[in-house]
């Protein structure tokens, strides 16, 4: 659906916000573009919509050419910008139903009806914009980007500083939107939300897309168990007679861990209480956790800034 190929982007004054990236997205998934904040991840989007210009490189939406051909790629194309904007006389309909006109499309009152109520705003159709909360701003925001229908929905940052019921609300319009076979790609630097919601990950990192990948095996691949020992009293030093099995002793001495991959073996506890029995150690308590996507992203950046 959508391609992206050797795109870059240098601000005027020298700054290179995107650097080489190349990417396809599917008809129908929901991609989230997972970066940390000034990685790039607007200057991408606004390219993509036709609001920024690439410095070199190609955009195609459904075959559209992004220059060439920009009305009709911009026509599939809702955007639901990161900054509110505020043009505050017009009512919340009208504003709906003009930016659908903007776009070419016959009037469809039913439609706008539909969208206005599966974002709860319809209560406030008739108020102007400048009346409305944060909130119901950001909701008519993404009711504007549905206005006319849109093949691919670009969410920027949608739930940066949103209370907990808009978040739910936009991640069950986003899971009904792709009911309907649009593809949404989201930007987050929140790592529960694309642990959440997305098919794919994409990380960026100072212009660079660094890994692309299923969600599932993304969290397969890099994702870590880790067993806890917690020990009865802390001991200095993790006894010779343990030398193979793959332990670490905590900080404080008070805990053993033992880490091993997602689809690396786990450990034989039973074996491993025995060996620590034989070596006179006892325990308190044992546990294992997951790493979440959250070490992960943590671990890639930090690999990439080395
Ligand atoms: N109009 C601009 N002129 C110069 N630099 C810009 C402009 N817009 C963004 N940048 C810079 O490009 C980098 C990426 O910004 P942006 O795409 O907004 O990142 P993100 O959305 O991931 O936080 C940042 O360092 C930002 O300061
Ligand atoms: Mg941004």
């Amino acid at each position: 659906m959508i391609d992206i190929s050797g795109l870059t982007k240098t601000y005027e004054g020298g700054f290179q916000a995107l650097k080489q990236v190349d990417l396809q997205i599917q008809a129908g998934e929901i991609f989230a573009l997972l970066g940390p904040n000034g990685a790039g991840k607007t200057t991408l989007i606004s390219i993509i919509c036709g609001l920024v210009n690439p410095s070199t490189g190609t955009v195609t939406i459904d075959g559209h050419d992004i220059v060439k051909d920009y009305r009709a790629a911009r026509g599939m194309i809702g955007l639901v910008p990161q900054e509110l904007t505020t043009d505050a006389f017009e009512t919340v309909f009208n504003a709906v139903s003009f930016t659908r006109g903007l776009f070419g499309k016959p009037a469809n009152r039913a439609y706008i009806e539909q969208v206005l109520k599966s974002l709860s705003l319809w209560d406030k159709r008739n108020n102007r914009i400048m009346t409305l909360s944060g909130g119901m701003k950001r909701r008519l925001l993404i009711a504007k980007a549905l206005s006319h229908e849109p093949r691919v929905l670009f969410l920027d940052e949608p739930t940066a500083g949103v209370d907990v019921e808009l978040r739910r609300d936009m991640w069950d319009l986003v899971r009904t939107l792709q009911q309907d076979g649009v593809t949404v790609i989201l930007t987050t630097h929140y790592i529960e939300e694309a642990e959440e919601m997305a098919d794919r990950i994409g990380v960026i990192n100072r212009g660079e897309i660094i890994l692309v990948e299923d969600k599932a095996a993304l969290m397969c691949k890099l994702g870590q168990k880790q067993l806890t020992v917690q020990l009865p009293a802390p001991i200095e030093q993790i006894p010779d007679s343990l030398h193979r099995w793959p332990l670490n002793l905590s900080d404080d001495g008070s805990a053993l861990i033992y880490t091993y991959g997602r689809e690396g073996e786990p450990p034989n506890i039973a074996a491993l209480l025995g060996a620590l029995a034989a070596a006179g150690i006892d325990f308190k308590d044992i546990h294992t956790e997951q790493s979440s996507l959250e070490d992960i992203f943590v671990s890639l950046l930090k690999e990439g800034a080395q």
